[in-house]
């Protein structure tokens, strides 16, 4: 079964058609030249948590704003720049990438104050402040989760090279 067939008919719909609204209203095709985690793009990776928070959100018996969820999750990591590069304005990226997204969407975008938080404040636990909503605390646990699995993934496929003389 693809990853994405495991999301229902309609949040799959939201899904895409989000990322089309996103992709004419802003800049979010420049995510696509910056490397996030291993080989994975910024572009794919927001995606990625994207997917995530949705599946989390339809197997949780709570009620949540999926309109916001996928945007605050499309938008998560909206810095606009290579964090690998050496550049002074690059400098403690990790403690302040979420603030420097918000106020880049909040330019691009029209957020409301949900998406906006989302983005502010899904480095928690690296950052001081939690997420403020349960929309929030699903898209800091779909990025962890994303991260981790995006920084292991290559190891994985070189051993599996490794291990079969035939690939
Ligand atoms: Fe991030
Ligand atoms: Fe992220």
């Amino acid at each position: 079964m693809k990853r994405n067939e495991r999301l229902s008919a309609k949040d799959r719909r939201l899904l895409k058609e989000t990322l089309k609204e996103l992709n004419r209203q802003g800049r979010l095709q420049e995510e696509k030249l910056a490397k996030q985690h291993g080989s994975t793009s910024v572009y794919q990776h927001s995606i990625n948590v994207a997917y995530l928070s949705l599946w989390l959100a339809g197997r949780l018996p709570l009620r949540t704003d999926r309109g916001a969820l996928v945007r605050g999750a499309l938008l998560h990591d909206y810095f606009l720049y290579d964090w690998h590069k050496k550049d002074d304005g690059h400098r403690w990226h990790g403690f302040r990438h979420g603030k420097t997204a918000a106020r880049n969407a909040k330019r691009d975008y029209r957020l409301n104050r949900l998406e906006e938080y989302i983005i502010a404040r899904h480095m928690f636990p690296l950052t001081v402040l939690p997420p403020k909503s349960k929309e929030g605390w699903m898209v800091c646990l779909a990025d962890k989760w994303c991260a981790a699995e995006e920084t292991v993934r290559p190891f994985f496929r070189i051993f599996r090279k490794r291990g079969n003389p035939h690939k």
